[in-house]
């Protein structure tokens, strides 16, 4: 075979293998560097009346409370606060779970008063034999808490689900063989093994995933307790309000440090993630995994998903002046790298996927690097460099990135990262605890 033959098949191949799912991209998808088009991003320290914030104090002030307010309004809609009767109830509690080596209790979160009010059943598990209270890794997951482990213990849920043979749901309804169908992306053994807690909810006890989700989810039944009204804000909103609610429960179980809660997301849960990160300053350590458009990558990028693709595929995620924004991207008054900084000065690390191009991975390394000069504020390291790193070598001080080799998804390479980026930043296992790493 000639050698330009060879060059196109190896070609034809690695493209086989890194495109995103065909059926999401429509024609006109851009992939082409060359054809981004060009750009001005606003800059984070000069919103509000344009003079130049120069120091955190400030920024935490003025700036992060104008930018915040930005993306409510232009973006994820309004995010409603506290409900005035948000209760607790522990529905389980295991001792002895995963053979011996956590402790698993299954807590239901009320919305409103009484037992019949609206709510969000929380699946928490806990290293055994800890010294004192333990950190914790949070996030959504997308099958209802069966699907995180194979523990038999834990409670089906009987939410509607999307009908996948991922999640082995029919009839938009999970069974007993849902159980432990997504326990690839959650290494709950690793987490306990390694001294850290595991609290999961499932979105759609929140809201379900489709354009009439809505109607049977929080947005309609907590409109008086919220005082809002369901347009006012979105789905995204919705699971990011709801993981706020399983914040308002860590601070009240003795077992888990609240002040050392690492927020994780996957995809549009990453999209959630970051949004509840934004409003909700108590979580400690944000991680956002492929989170991609209306995510961590940059909407000014025409690259991958864009804005008008995104609004259109999935009209119920975002608020309501999101689609003004569809054909006029360079006229929104944020950009993504501002989300990023309001993370700011807390760890940040942000994972894309080379097979994710979907995502935007360049676009995500760049709002990364365009927020470091709110971190900067406050004395804080970012990546430490202005070129994307190849793939599977994190970077990163404060900051952290790494693209990985493989698909859109979250895998053990990318829990590796974070577990290692929390155990840096909490400066854990402390010596002389009960939870050591391996
Ligand atoms: C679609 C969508 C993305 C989203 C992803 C996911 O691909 O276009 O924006 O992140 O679904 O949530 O898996």
């Amino acid at each position: 075979m000639n050698r330009l033959l060879v060059r196109i098949l190896l070609v034809m191949t690695t493209l086989a293998l890194t495109a995103p799912f065909a059926d999401a991209q429509p024609a006109g998808t851009n992939y082409d560097e060359s054809k981004v088009g060009s750009y001005t991003l606003p800059d984070p320290l000069k919103t509000g009346n344009g003079k130049a914030i120069k120091s955190g104090r400030r920024w935490n002030r003025k700036g992060r409370p104008a930018v915040l307010a930005l993306f409510a309004e232009h973006v994820y809609g309004r995010m409603p606060g506290k409900p005035k009767d948000l209760h607790f109830k522990v529905v389980s509690e295991d001792a002895n779970a995963l053979g011996g080596k956590a402790i698993r209790r299954q807590i239901t979160v009320f919305f409103a008063r009484g037992d019949s009010a609206p709510g969000m059943d929380i699946l928490l598990y806990l290293p055994k034999g800890a010294a004192g209270p333990v950190p914790v890794f949070t996030g959504l997951n997308y099958c209802g808490n069966h699907c995180v482990s194979s523990d038999p213990g834990i409670t089906l849920s009987t939410r509607w689900m999307r009908n996948s043979a991922d999640y082995q749901t029919a009839n938009n309804q999970a069974s007993e063989a849902s159980r432990g169908t997504h326990t690839r992306r959650w290494p709950v053994e690793e987490l306990v093994a390694r001294g850290y807690g595991l609290a999961t909810a499932y979105y759609g006890d929140l809201e379900p995933d489709h354009e009439e989700g809505w109607k049977t989810g929080i947005r309609t039944s907590l409109q008086a307790e919220l005082n809002t009204r369901p347009q006012e804000w979105s789905a995204i909103g919705a699971w990011a309000w709801g993981l706020s609610r399983l914040m308002d429960y860590l601070e009240t179980d003795p077992a888990v440090d609240a002040r050392r809660v690492v927020i994780t997301g996957h995809s549009r849960l990453g999209k959630a993630a970051l949004w509840a990160a934004a409003n909700d300053t108590r979580f400690a350590v944000v991680v956002s995994n492929d989170s991609g458009e209306g995510g961590t990558s940059l909407a000014r990028r025409n690259y991958g998903e864009t804005v008008k693709v995104l609004n259109t595929s999935f009209p119920h995620w975002f608020g309501p002046r999101y689609k003004e924004y569809n054909d006029k991207v360079d006229q929104l008054p944020v950009d993504q790298h501002m989300l990023l900084a309001l993370m700011a000065p807390r760890p940040l690390y942000v994972a894309s996927a080379e097979g994710d191009q979907w995502a935007d991975p360049k676009g995500e390394f760049l709002a990364a690097r365009h927020a470091e000069p709110v971190y900067a504020l406050f004395g804080k390291k970012g990546l430490g460099t202005d070129q994307m790193p190849p793939v599977n070598q994190p970077v990163g001080d404060t900051i952290g990135y790494h693209i990985r080799t493989g698909k859109h998804d979250i895998t053990v390479y990318d829990w590796e990262q974070y577990l290692a980026f929390a155990d840096r930043h909490f400066g854990y296992p402390a010596k002389g605890t009960a939870a050591q790493p391996k």
